[in-house]
């Protein structure tokens, strides 16, 4: 059964990719290696011991992806593509809009053509904005805070719409992302960012390896339990998992025509300053930090009930935090370059 999975170079859409194959599943990738390289999807075939058919192409190109669409038959397609710095959203905000909608209603298009009707994409817990509790369920308000959360939400409205049209046939799954960490337990794959991180784990990571001086931790002064913010981290082998869930389900003839949402999270909690501790720890390494102000846009504590996840997919995350960072660790002690030696 075969599935399309756009952005499977990168960090996510690779460890999908080895999720999926080993619950059965044929795979075709189809990236631009915007924010990726080919060397990521070898070491994936290396980890399945198979090929993966791999389409160099951007999804806003029509053509590249009809032709896509006219050589394979597909049962879903799980769509990762897109831009992901919170940052420069909003200092390019056009070209998030352009890459994150223009892109999505491109794939949707083909994929009416040819008859696809199963679409499972990658939001993100960025769409409750702040929320006015933890941890929070898929019915709260939702709302953005920058072009990037913006763009999410406008995909996730458009994709309710397709559903509502009268004799739609789709099936979505819009799977909201609480923050994932951590590597394939192989430790050849995992998050290899182009510039410097601005996510918390690389960071620290890319600290602890040598590759960065000093942490600044983003405020100390939150409502929270020493201070610094927390957020749900999840383990990027779990919510790999839940995508394969997400997919059975909508393969499920008894699943019918409509949109679903979800949120994968474990429904924990960490502070900056116990992952920090934990990754001192774990790593044996020193990881140098300072208080820094706090950044704008960030809010205190953030993680998600994930219930109905467990409820309607029969999905819940299985790793706890410190085998996360063991996993993050092994990935970049033993790829302090990223993926930047293969090629
Ligand atoms: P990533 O950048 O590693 O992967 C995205 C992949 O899409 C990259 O390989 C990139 O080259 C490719 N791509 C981008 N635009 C494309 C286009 N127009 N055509 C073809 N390929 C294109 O990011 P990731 O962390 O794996 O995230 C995957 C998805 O999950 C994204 O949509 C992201 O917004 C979403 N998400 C990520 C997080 C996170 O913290 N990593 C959290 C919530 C949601
Ligand atoms: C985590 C915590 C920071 C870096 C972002 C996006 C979200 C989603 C996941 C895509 C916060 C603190 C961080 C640093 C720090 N991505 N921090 N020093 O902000 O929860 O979520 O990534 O959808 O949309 O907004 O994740 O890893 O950037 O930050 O102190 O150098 O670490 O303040 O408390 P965030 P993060």
């Amino acid at each position: 059964m075969a599935v399309l999975v756009t952005g499977g170079a990168g960090y996510i859409g690779t460890h999908t990719c080895v999720e999926l194959v080993s619950a059965g599943f044929d795979v075709v990738v189809v990236d631009n290696l915007s924010n990726s390289s080919r060397a990521a999807l070898q070491r994936v075939e290396k980890i399945i011991g198979r090929e993966i058919p791999f389409i160099d192409a951007d999804i806003r190109d029509r053509a590249a992806l009809q032709e896509i669409f006219g050589q394979w038959q597909f049962e879903a397609v799980i769509h990762f593509a897109g831009h992901k710095a919170v940052g420069e959203s909003v200092q390019q905000p056009l070209r998030y809009y352009q890459n994150n909608v223009e892109g999505t209603l491109t794939l949707c298009d083909v994929m009416a053509e040819h008859g696809v009707k199963r679409l499972i994409f990658s939001s993100s817990a960025t769409v409750y904005g702040d929320p006015v509790t933890v941890p929070i369920t898929e019915d709260f308000a939702t709302g953005a805070t920058n072009p990037y959360g913006a763009s999410k939400l406008m995909v996730e409205e458009i994709l309710r719409d397709c559903c509502k049209a009268p004799g739609s046939a789709l099936q979505v799954s819009l799977l909201r992302y609480f923050n994932p960490i951590g590597a394939h337990e192989s430790g050849t794959i995992g998050e290899d960012p182009r510039d410097i991180p601005n996510n918390l784990l690389p960071y620290v990571a890319q600290v602890a390896v040598g590759r960065l001086e000093q942490l600044s931790i983003f405020g100390d002064d939150y409502d929270t339990v020493d201070g610094t913010g927390v957020r749900d981290y999840i383990h990027v082998v779990d919510l790999a998992r839940g995508h394969v869930k997400a997919l059975q389900k909508l393969l499920d003839p008894a699943t019918a025509a409509g949109c679903f949402t979800y949120n994968l999270g474990t429904g924990n909690g960490n502070s900056v300053l116990e992952i920090v501790q934990a990754f001192a720890r774990i790593s044996g390494r020193e990881i140098p930090y300072r208080i820094a102000p706090r950044r704008p846009g960030d809010i205190a504590a953030c993680y998600a009930d994930a219930s109905r996840a467990e409820r309607e997919l029969g999905w819940r995350a299985e790793f706890g935090i410190e085998r996360m960072i063991e996993d993050t660790w092994r990935w970049q002690s033993g790829n302090p370059e990223g993926y930047a030696g293969d090629e």
